[in-house]
């Protein structure tokens, strides 16, 4: 019996692991999976597991307002260590880029169990972008034992970096599993104001911002040139979800509260707003999972950042990197809106990022490495 024991604690990391868990799962004999939750995000994290229906055998419940890099790490470390020493598991899971995951894979290997890193090898090569998110890929993937990149290109960087191609598994990313999972075309909102939207004859912009790097003048900006937007084009809608933390809430409402034709709501459930993405002209964010899910929606993207860790969907032409210059964002957005021959070049629906089997070549992965299965599973590979 293999036991795992994934560990997680923000509302990304939670959409990504979760169709994993449910994965794992499916092989009760052979794989016993727990959850441990640091909720270093706490209501935007119980949003998550209430959809997918996962039940932590173990809550930190770490989360502090306003907390610090220092406090996250310190309280997660410490508290894993004590759910390590009980469960004493095969190997920990953790995902992505997040201070919970660092913290976790450190944890691990001061008690020298395996890691395993799911959402591996992305890198942008300057450590404070991302911040602190670059460092903290890097950090756990210096400490992983098992590697499971989402594309060819992060497989690449860790070849790059010298880590054994044995140990590396090419899976697609999970949040493509969660994505095909959860959405739907026909979607009803229980918000009567997301339901009373014209999708078809306004043009929506969907909204996401939350970078500690973007925190402060440059989301002003972004916000200004969006205010602007609104204010020139009489057909648009913006649809902003905001973000839990206070340091974006209270620049959000300063420029934007109370203007015609711009919803703020609080952060939505997972099913209704992939289905918002689905419904949306055009989507303007600084997050990492919504440049890979809403290619896959034939989106375009507006990436609020200047460096970015996930160059496929680029290459593919559907994302766009235009910073935090009020301009850059105004003028980016003017000539989507102008120039349909501009907006349909970047409308198409392509899948850099994954299939929707990158949790089955994770298990069976998992099961190969621990000598559960003969041979190492076919890789994904983007056509
Ligand atoms: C964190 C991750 C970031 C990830 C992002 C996803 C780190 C350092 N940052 O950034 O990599 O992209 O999550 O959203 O790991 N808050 C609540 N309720 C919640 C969630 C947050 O009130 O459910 C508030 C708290 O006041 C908290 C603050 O938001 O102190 C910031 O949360 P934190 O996890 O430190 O940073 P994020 O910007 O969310
Ligand atoms: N998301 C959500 N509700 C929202 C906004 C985003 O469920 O109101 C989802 C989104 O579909 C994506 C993930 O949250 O899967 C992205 O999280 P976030 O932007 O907080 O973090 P990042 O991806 O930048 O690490």
């Amino acid at each position: 019996m293999l036991k795992v024991l994934a560990v997680f604690g923000t509302r990304p990391e939670a959409i990504k692991m979760a169709p994993l868990i449910k994965e794992l799962e499916k092989h009760p004999g052979r794989i016993e999976c727990k959850v441990a939750v640091t909720a270093q995000h706490r209501e935007m994290l119980d949003q998550v597991l209430d959809l997918f229906q996962i039940t932590p055998a173990y809550d930190l419940n770490i989360m502090m307002p306003n907390q610090t890099l220092y406090e996250i790490t310190a309280r997660a470390l410490t508290g894993l260590n004590e759910i390590l020493e009980q469960e004493k598991p095969d190997i920990v899971l953790v995902h992505g880029d997040t201070t919970t995951t660092f913290a976790a894979g450190l944890a691990a290997f001061y008690r020298q169990i395996k890691v395993g890193h799911i959402e591996a090898g992305l890198r942008t090569g300057n450590k404070y972008s991302p911040y602190p998110e670059e460092m903290n890929r890097r950090l756990t993937g210096a400490i992983a034992d098992l590697h499971f990149a989402p594309t060819a290109t992060a497989k690449a960087n860790l070849l790059r970096e010298g880590v054994n191609p044995e140990n590396i598994l090419v899976t697609g990313n999970t949040v493509i599993d969660a994505l095909l999972a959860t959405v739907k075309d026909k979607y009803v909102f229980t918000d009567a104001a997301l339901n009373a939207i014209d999708y078809r004859g306004s043009r929506v912009l969907v909204v996401t911002t939350h970078r500690r790097e973007n925190l402060g003048e440059p989301l002003r900006n972004v916000y200004e040139a969006l205010r602007d937007i609104v204010e020139q084009y009489n057909n648009v809608e913006v649809v902003f979800p905001v973000h839990k933390n206070p340091k974006v809430r209270n620049i959000v409402e300063s420029v934007l509260g109370g203007l015609p034709r711009v919803h703020l709501t609080d952060p939505l459930e997972y099913a209704p707003f992939v289905s918002l993405m689905n419904k949306a002209y055009l989507v303007l964010t600084d997050s990492g999972g919504l440049q890979e899910e809403a290619p896959a929606l034939g989106k375009p993207v507006l990436v609020l950042r200047d460096t970015t860790e996930r160059p496929e969907a680029i290459d593919a032409g559907t994302v766009r990197m235009v910073g935090t210059d009020k301009d850059a964002v105004f003028n980016a957005c003017k000539t989507l809106l102008e120039d349909s021959a501009a907006y349909e070049k970047m409308a198409n629906a392509v899948n850099p990022y994954g299939d929707g089997r990158a949790c089955a070549r994770i298990t069976a992965g998992l099961e190969y490495f621990f000598g559960l299965r003969g041979n190492k599973p076919e890789e994904f590979i983007n056509l």
